[in-house]
């Protein structure tokens, strides 16, 4: 393992790896390979997060996207190389050669597409089940899981629940875990216990449930980064819930959206259509 250090000053540790080439002369070259330590301890924990939020499958679909350009992109530069090589070196021998290591090329690229198009499809076949749902039952059964913590925490949960809701169509699993990702946020943003009020309305063809807390609220300068993904502000969080939640919500056709004050409180609203196919 070496440290190196690069022209803007930071370093970086890499592992290098050396492979002699051989032909019947002997030692005609060496491959060295580094591998940076840094990029792939990082892609490690950003792993372990995930697996964490049970995101493995999201993560290996843009996994396949990034990987899959890059390699189209190998595929049509060893083709073009062929073509090149074939009309500018005459020497028989090195020809040889030289199509011999394209065509280990061609074979490794195609391996590792077909490796990526196996796991992308895996990741993609875990579907996801829709359901109609009462969101005013959703909410109840969600709340059951998290009133022990509540309770340990001080706070107290209050509901409103609109009148004849619709059904609405959804990933009972994935809606429940939004609400859960909100109701947690709020937990921790009342350290010393407060109130949390859960409401449900229902107006113009879409139901909405508003999740208010009396916590701390959310500074205005990071009001537009919370969403994102990693972004936190917790010694041990994540950074994952909102960003996922939103992604769910959206998949959903709805919208997740909020209002907050420092030092007033928070309030998430989950705005879902109720007629989505
Ligand atoms: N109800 C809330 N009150 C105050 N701040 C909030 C609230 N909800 C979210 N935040 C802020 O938004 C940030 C991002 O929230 P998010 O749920 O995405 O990540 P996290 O809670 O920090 O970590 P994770 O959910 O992955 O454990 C939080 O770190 C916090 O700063
Ligand atoms: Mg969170």
């Amino acid at each position: 393992i070496l440290t190196l250090k690069l022209p803007d000053g930071a370093t970086v540790n890499v592992q290098v790896h050396t492979m002699g080439i051989t032909d019947h002369h002997g030692v005609s070259g060496v491959i060295f390979y580094f591998k940076n330590l840094g990029l792939i301890h990082e892609l490690e924990q950003n792993l372990h997060r995930s697996m964490k939020y049970g995101l493995i499958s999201q993560l290996a679909s843009s996994i396949g996207h990034e990987i899959r350009n890059p390699l189209s992109s190998l595929a049509i530069h060893t083709e073009i190389i062929k073509n090149m090589v074939g009309k500018s070196i005459r020497d028989p021998d090195r020809l040889q050669k030289i199509h011999k290591s394209l065509h280990i090329l061609n074979v490794e690229i195609e391996r590792l597409q077909s490796m990526i198009d196996q796991f992308f499809n895996l990741a993609k076949s875990r579907e996801i089940e829709l359901s109609y749902e009462n969101i005013n039952d959703l909410i109840e059964e969600t709340i059951a899981l998290v009133q022990q913590q509540a309770y340990e925490r001080n706070i107290r949960i209050q509901c409103q629940y609109a009148n004849h809701v619709p059904m609405v169509k959804i990933s009972r699993d994935k809606i429940k875990q939004v609400i859960i990702n909100i109701i947690l946020n709020s937990f921790d943003a009342m350290p010393e216990g407060g109130d949390l009020r859960i409401r449900t309305v229902h107006e113009d063809g879409r139901v909405k449930i508003a999740i208010q807390d009396t916590g701390l609220g959310i500074p205005e300068d990071i009001q537009q980064h919370i969403f994102e993904f990693y972004f936190t502000t917790k010694e041990n969080g994540g950074g994952i819930g909102l960003a996922i939640s939103r992604k769910i919500v959206e998949a959903h056709e709805g919208e997740l959206y909020f209002e907050s004050r420092e030092g007033k409180g928070t309030t998430f609203y989950i705005d879902l259509p109720t007629n989505v196919n």
